[in-house]
């Protein structure tokens, strides 16, 4: 156990805003755990339900904290602060996450960290080697969100360009629920695409600027799915593999076209990407492939990184911690909440 407990920072991270219980604990900049809780209660629903999320956040948020602290050799009186995701997200479950941050801060006499979850997916890039350099882009696309942020620094962020509509984890989950598959269908569909070809082609959407559409595509891909299922019933089961790989490639040159362009516009090198979708096999490759091009230097988080975890709460409470951003008891949860 750590007894010298004034010289470390040592700080516990709670993450809640969607359907993963997530804690973790940095100890002077460095991740030294990360629980992760995943709820497969809503599978069956081919989507996240937030009545059944808040539940399953009340049952596993405690055993989760004491997994993180366990893990990291520390006890909660060791602990210098707490940090947890405000917003944005679904609010009975960031209900959850912040009213236990609060008790567990009051109870301990500690400060309380409020985090901003889309620029704590930016900075999981900070939890591990290698680091990028600042300024960089970043790319963040996750089941709520799509982004072309520019980072100035830890806690300097600019969006440069965004979704007008769905996001990019959901044109992956929304394809998946048409195809028949379980939520969130994002890592499924990226399986089936690894055996398949990109033989059917769906237009890319024109969006002015840097932003992004992907509505058109999901209606592009009902109509193709129904045209051909009326000549033929088994065709998704027959082809399940090239319609993924299809769509995969699609949703994949939608996001690096714009990402190209920002980095064109605005002459930065450094190129990130960040969020539940940079998982994804295809945007991984494709962003290696375009930097390497381009001679740009690319950078892709782990994949305990890359989707919905509290080491990238922990990382951006650290960076706030260091510059005295706290928050009082008053604080309250966000569903919506600009960066
Ligand atoms: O960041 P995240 O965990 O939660 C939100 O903040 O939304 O992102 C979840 C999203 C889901 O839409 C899921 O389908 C997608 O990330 N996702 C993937 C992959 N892994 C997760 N999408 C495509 N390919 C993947 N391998
Ligand atoms: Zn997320």
């Amino acid at each position: 156990m750590i007894d010298k407990k004034d010289e470390k920072v040592i700080i516990l991270a709670i993450e809640s805003s969607c359907d993963d219980t997530s804690a973790a604990v940095i100890i002077d900049g460095e991740v030294k755990s990360n629980r992760i809780a995943n709820q497969t209660v809503h599978e069956q629903y081919g989507g996240v339900v937030p009545e059944l999320a808040s539940r399953a956040h009340m049952a596993n948020i405690i055993p989760v904290v004491q997994a993180a602290l366990d893990d990291a050799e520390v006890t909660k009186h060791d602990l210098s602060a707490i940090g947890f995701t405000r917003g944005p997200g679904l609010l009975g479950s960031l209900i959850v996450g912040v009213s236990f941050a609060k008790a567990f801060a009051l109870s301990l006499n500690i400060p309380l960290i409020e985090v901003h979850h889309m620029n704590a997916h930016i900075l999981a890039h900070f939890a591990e080697d290698p680091k990028p350099n600042f300024p960089f882009l970043c790319l963040t696309v996750s089941g709520g969100h799509t982004q072309i942020v520019r980072v100035d620094n830890y806690l300097d962020m600019t969006i440069l360009g965004e979704t007008i509509d769905d996001a990019a984890g959901e044109a992956f989950d929304k394809t998946g629920k048409i195809l028949g598959l379980p939520y969130p269908a994002g890592p499924i569909i990226d399986k089936h695409a690894k055996e398949g070809q990109a033989i059917y082609s769906f237009t890319e959407p024109r969006v002015d600027g840097l932003n992004f559409s992907f509505s058109g595509l999901k209606t592009s891909i009902m109509h193709f799915l129904q045209k051909e299922m009326r000549k033929d019933d088994q065709f998704i089961n027959d082809n399940i593999k090239n319609i993924c790989a299809s769509v995969q490639s699609r949703i994949v040159s939608i996001l690096l076209n714009k990402l190209s362009v920002a980095a064109e516009q605005t002459g930065i090198t450094e190129i990130a990407i960040a969020g539940g979708v940079s998982a994804n096999s295809g945007l991984r490759n494709g962003l290696i492939q375009l930097c390497q091009e381009n001679n740009w230097k690319h950078y892709i988080p782990a994949f305990q990184y890359c989707t919905d975890n509290a080491g990238m709460i922990a990382v951006s409470a650290y960076r706030k911690f260091l510059v005295g951003e706290f928050v009082g008891q008053e604080v309250t949860p966000k569903a919506r909440m600009s960066m």
